[in-house]
């Protein structure tokens, strides 16, 4: 089958730069990225591209490429569904918060409403895709529903997990380590397979394009994850052992990353993880090993959880600790809100928790992130419903240049990884802050020596 039209339901953070690259990458197939969401849709629809709803770099540029000739941005969902070959479904799945598996199993309302509108409006064959992490087993109800209320046309689902972080979206999806796919071992969903397999080969070799079936490719997603989470949660463990022991973490990631078996990637010790993903499929891996009475499997994934919430808290608790035990009515300059560097995307950002904390200890806030809207933060303390919305309001202050967030503070939290702070005219930072004048590093990114000179009682993670 030749594909020439392509529609993504959900335009958020995996649909919208996934798409973007398909589009700029295939100029023959027609791609459109749909969602209800109408303000979404009209911000990746602005004419300055500074102005689409996701930052990632170089994401504006291939935007502004392939945006009209054969990228489209639209509410229109049915008309989509009807005039596509292949399907992605690219909505949000977040941890349910309500009901049987609250806290733990995905929620897939939006994925059940995804499968229900396409069944209505197929009038023919479609290859429905998988983009968002899925808990094991969920094309099968994807495909329940197709099959049971559809018009008698046939689909194939396919899972086709997405790895991309964010941040390094655009790198990520356009030099992938490996493009996963998951179908069926009938001739139609080889087919399937097949014609998936030939998108992405317009750009990705075929060596690094890997077919299996379904329910190994979902467990593939998760198990990623997993794995990366875990190796958090393990230098994170040996961080507070160095602190006790007065053995250096970074020396010690360092020493056994060079070891080509265990290797050097993900293993900064930092205040713990977040991001929309790590959490909410290692939760999701725990609800189906206990959902099958392997309550071994599951204790074992949601010990990485435990380790990293306890990451969390300590920030918090070393924080309240080493200013004298209060600080209530002091000054708390959080440099970054965002989960990670290079991206405006807060989910689970730890820095949301350190605050929480925080502002139960009275403790003025005030924030500086370069990418981050100080309605985005508010919300996202909102959302712990921990206090009021007017006193999260009052103990929280944005600031629009770090000088200012800093001026005054009785100390500095680094709770994002951002290269400009690395920059900063620190001695001029001091002398602007209540002394002693504290940072507290948690991404180990500034230069300690160079800060204590100056005159900083610094503490990174660690050492
Ligand atoms: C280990 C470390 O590898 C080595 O660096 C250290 O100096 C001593 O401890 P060793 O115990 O000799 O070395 O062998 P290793 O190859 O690490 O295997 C240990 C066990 O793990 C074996 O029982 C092996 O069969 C098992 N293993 C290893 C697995 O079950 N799966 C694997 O993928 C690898
Ligand atoms: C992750 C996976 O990397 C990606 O493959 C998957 O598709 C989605 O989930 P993402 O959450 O966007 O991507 O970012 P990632 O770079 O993995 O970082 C996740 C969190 O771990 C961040 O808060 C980051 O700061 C933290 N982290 C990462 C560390 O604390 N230490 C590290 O060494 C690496
Ligand atoms: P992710 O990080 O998985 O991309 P996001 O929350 O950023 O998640 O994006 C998911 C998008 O999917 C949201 O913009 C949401 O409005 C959209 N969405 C959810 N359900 C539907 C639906 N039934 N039809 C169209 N769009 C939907």
């Amino acid at each position: 089958m030749k594909i020439t039209k392509i529609c993504c339901i959900g335009a958020g953070y995996v649909g919208g730069p996934t798409m973007a690259v398909i589009a700029q990458k295939c100029p023959h197939i027609q791609v459109t990225v749909v969602d209800l969401n109408e303000d979404r849709i009209k911000a990746w629809n602005d004419e300055n591209t500074d102005n689409i709803p996701i930052y990632e770099p170089g994401l504006d540029k291939i935007v502004a490429e392939a945006r009209g000739r054969n990228l489209f941005f639209s509410t229109d969902v049915e008309k989509a569904i009807d005039e596509a070959q292949i399907i992605f479904i690219s909505v949000n799945t977040p941890t349910k918060t309500y009901g049987k598996g609250k806290g733990m199993a995905a929620d897939l309302k939006y994925i059940e409403l995804c499968a229900r509108q396409i069944a209505k409006i197929a009038k023919d064959n479609k290859i429905v895709v998988e983009k968002s992490t899925l808990p094991v087993r969920t094309a099968e109800a994807i495909k329940s529903i197709l099959d049971n209320t559809g018009n008698g046309v046939q689909f194939q689902i396919l899972s086709n997990p997405e790895f991309l972080a964010e941040g390094t979206a655009v790198t990520d999806l356009l030099n992938p380590d490996r493009i996963l796919i998951g179908g069926d071992s009938t001739s139609e969903g080889k087919e399937a397979i097949d014609a998936l397999v030939e998108v992405y080969s317009n750009w990705v070799s075929s060596d690094k394009i890997l077919t299996t079936n379904v329910w190994s490719s979902e467990l593939s997603k998760l198990t990623a994850n997993a794995f990366l989470a875990q190796r958090i949660s393990s230098i994170n463990a040996m961080s507070e052992l160095c602190e006790k022991t007065g053995a250096d973490v970074n020396e010690v990631a360092r020493a056994i990353g060079m070891d080509t078996r265990i290797g050097s990637k993900f293993l900064k010790a930092s205040v713990g993880f977040g991001g929309s993903c790590f959490q909410k499929d290692i939760l999701n891996l725990v609800y189906i090993a206990k959902t099958y009475g392997l309550h071994e499997v599951a204790d074992y994934w949601e010990q990485v959880i435990i380790m990293n919430d306890h990451q969390k808290r300590r920030f918090s608790s070393k924080i309240v600790q080493t200013l004298y035990n209060t600080v209530s009515g002091k000054k708390i300059t959080f440099l970054g809100w965002a989960f990670k560097k290079d991206t405006n995307d807060t989910r689970e950002s730890a820095a949301i928790y350190v605050a929480d904390d925080l502002i139960n200890e009275q403790a003025k806030i005030a924030v500086y992130d370069p990418k981050v809207s100080r309605e985005k933060m508010l919300n996202d303390l909102n959302y712990l419903e921990t206090r009021s919305l007017e006193k999260n309001t009052k103990a929280v202050a944005t600031f629009e240049n770090a000088y200012d967030a800093c001026n005054g503070a009785h100390a500095i939290a680094v709770l994002t990884e951002w290269d400009e702070f690395m920059t900063y005219d620190w001695a001029k930072i001091y002398d602007s802050m209540q002394k002693p004048a504290f940072i507290f590093d948690g991404r180990n990114i500034l230069n300690k020596e160079e800060l204590k000179d100056i005159g900083f009682v610094y503490l990174g993670i660690g050492s």
